[in-house]
Formats: structure tokens, C-alpha cells, sequence
């Protein structure tokens, strides 16, 4: 069991790059980019599959998956007991969301601008505009949430967590590209130093170049980098923006990404999951804005999921699944725990 999970997780990132035989982009368990061009490379950084040869590593990313499983197993046998959200209570019944006993989860969030004009310089405003849309999407009060697909509408949830702005660091710099090495969060890099993640969420907002959008490090990964990066021009949904992605859900897929979800395709073709078992397989990533349905693998995808590669304007929803992925890192000994507060 342990051994068939750790190859699982390796080869995911062995393969990663090397890919099946197309060009498009696989990023890392750890980090990722999309380029807007056509023809995608391979952003999968090579931090991480030296940090996948370190056993200590190997051991965190098990011991995670492990929980997780565990976790999901329960939580999706649960449902909520009578008297909250309607149900029949105890064992519950088809239409009742499954629960556990953690509550609605309070991530504070550190913001950090790191910019070389003034346009990157993005305003309050803008950083207020993307966490209402972290808000929005991750309690399912966006308002897109309706266009889900009666296949998929069951599946919807309103994943209990939330995000609360504590503190915004501004630092100017010549730099104009960050890249993705993680220099920007590093003040001796000329970058700005990580906040506590073991208190808090920390957003990096620089730009990365290359046409990277943005990008994250899963949970088990080094503190000092321990976060999710964006570039200015898709971050928030108000001010300094670039269209199709002005919506904000650059930081809604980079933060499903913190809290351990792979891409809705597993990163493969169609035997790679995504280890989320109410995600229906694909073997490809989805751009732009595709039509429903659209079907790989002998099912439909689920397109309009927040971590596929679609336009910011068709993407909405996250899996019960998901949610579950999600909330087991916060469950006793879940590694964010100390995060919700
Ligand atoms: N860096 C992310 C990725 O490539 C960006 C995806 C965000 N998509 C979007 N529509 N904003 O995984
Ligand atoms: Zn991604
Ligand atoms: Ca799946």
C-alpha cells in the first residue's frame, strides 16, 4: 500500500516533465505556470524532483496522502446530522453535503507586492477584489456557481473555508521578472521574506514572465517558500488586470494547489487521477472556454472546475472531493492545522 502510493507520487513527477509524447505543460506536485502561447513547456521545476529523491520528503508527501485518504474516506461517509442544512440527520441521505466536526476554516493571508512600475504596484483595492473572489469561490457564493451543469451541480460545494487579509508588504524593485526559483521570497534575493506559514497563507504578486500565470508550492514543501505566487495582472478582479484572465482565479486554482489539489486531469492521460474520486477523468488539460460537454476518456469532463486550465470566466466550481482533499489537511494532525484561526 505505502510502496504502491510512493510510486504513484514519483512516477507523477518523473513524468511530469518528459510527458506522453505531447508538448503540453505538466507542472510539478509543487509548482506550476501556464503560458498563454500556444505550444506550452514544461514549467515542472527541478526543485522539486530533487526534493522527491530526498527521503525525508518522500516521507512527508506519504504520510500527507495518507492522512488525506483517511480523512476523505470518513468525511465522504458522513453527512451532516439533522437540523444543519436540512437532512434527516445521523447517517443522512443523498441530499444532505457530508460534514465533519472542524467548522468553517479562517486562513489569515499576507500579501506581498514586489513591483517595477507603477502599474504592478497594484492598489488595495485590488488586493481586497481577490480575496473577495477567494471568499466567493471557495464558500460557492460566486456568482457563476449556477452555470454548473445538472451533471455536475451535486458535486458544487461550498468548501468552508475562508481568507482574511492581515497585512500587505509593498517593495519596489528594479527586477522586471521573477521566474519561478522563488527569489521573490527571499528579501536577500531583493525579494520579500515568507510571513510565519504556519500562521498564515503568504501571496507573492510579482511578475513572473514567460507567460506564467501564477504559481504554488503543495503542503510538505520547505516553510521558507511556503506559498502561492501571482503575477499583478491576473491577481483580484478590479484595476491592473489582462482579460481572460481578470477574474481572480488565477489565486483561486494557485491556493487549491496549497491545499494539495493536482489538476482535474492528474497531470496524464487517462489512468492518472488527480486522487479525487468524484472528478470524472481526462487525459488533457481544457482551455479557453470549452462547450458542455466536452468528452475524453468515455466521460464528460468536468471543465468548469477552478483547477483546470480554462478561461477565468469558466471556471467555477470545486468537487466534494475536493473539498474533502482540502479540509483534511486541517483535520487533528493535518498539516495546516495551525493555519485556521
Ligand atoms: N499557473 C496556473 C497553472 O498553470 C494558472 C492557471 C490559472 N487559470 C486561470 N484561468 N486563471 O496551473
Ligand atoms: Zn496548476
Ligand atoms: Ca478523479
Amino acid at each position: 500500500m505505502k510502496k504502491l502510493l510512493l510510486s504513484v507520487l514519483v512516477a507523477f513527477a518523473v513524468v511530469s516533465c518528459s510527458n506522453d509524447s505531447n508538448e503540453e505543460s505538466l507542472d510539478a506536485i509543487n509548482n506550476d505556470g501556464l503560458q498563454l502561447a500556444a505550444a506550452r513547456k514544461c514549467h515542472a521545476n527541478e526543485n522539486y524532483e530533487k526534493m522527491l529523491l530526498n527521503p525525508a520528503f518522500q516521507q512527508k508527501v506519504l504520510e500527507i496522502e495518507e492522512q488525506t485518504q483517511r480523512f476523505t474516506n470518513e468525511f465522504l461517509s458522513k453527512k451532516k446530522p439533522a437540523g444543519v442544512g436540512g437532512g434527516n440527520g445521523g447517517g443522512g441521505d443523498d441530499t444532505t453535503p457530508p460534514a465533519d466536526n472542524i467548522g468553517v476554516i479562517n486562513i489569515p493571508v499576507y500579501v506581498h507586492v514586489i513591483y517595477s512600475n507603477a502599474n504592478e504596484n497594484i492598489s488595495d483595492a485590488q488586493i481586497n477584489s481577490q480575496i473577495s473572489v477567494l471568499n466567493a469561490d471557495f464558500r460557492k457564493s460566486n456568482s457563476d456557481a449556477a452555470q454548473v451543469p445538472s451533471e455536475f451541480a451535486g458535486l458544487a460545494s461550498d468548501t468552508e473555508i475562508q481568507f482574511n487579509l492581515v497585512g500587505v508588504t509593498r517593495k519596489s524593485s528594479t527586477r522586471t521578472s521573477w521566474g519561478t526559483n522563488d527569489a521573490m521570497k527571499s528579501a536577500a534575493n531583493g525579494g520579500v521574506d515568507v510571513v510565519d506559514p504556519a500562521t498564515a497563507m503568504n501571496i507573492w504578486v510579482c511578475n513572473i514572465g514567460g507567460g506564467i500565470l501564477g504559481y504554488a508550492q503543495f503542503p510538505g514543501g520547505s516553510a521558507s517558500t511556503d506559498g502561492i505566487v501571482v503575477g499583478p495582472q491576473y491577481f483580484g478582479a478590479t484595476g491592473y488586470l489582462s482579460a481572460p484572465f481578470d477574474e481572480g482565479r488565477t489565486a483561486t486554482h494557485e491556493v487549491g494547489h496549497y491545499l494539495n489539489l493536482r489538476h482535474i486531469w492528474g497531470d496524464g492521460r487517462c489512468n492518472r487521477d488527480d486522487f479525487v474520486s468524484d472528478t470524472p477523468t481526462s487525459d488533457r488539460a481544457n482551455y479557453g472556454c470549452p462547450s458542455y460537454p466536452t468528452t475524453n476518456c468515455r466521460s464528460t469532463d468536468m471543465t468548469m472546475n477552478y483547477m483546470d486550465y480554462v478561461d477565468d470566466s469558466c471556471m467555477y466550481m470545486f468537487s466534494t472531493g475536493q473539498k474533502a482533499r482540502m479540509r483534511s489537511l486541517f483535520a487533528s494532525g493535518g498539516v495546516r492545522a495551525s493555519l485556521n484561526n
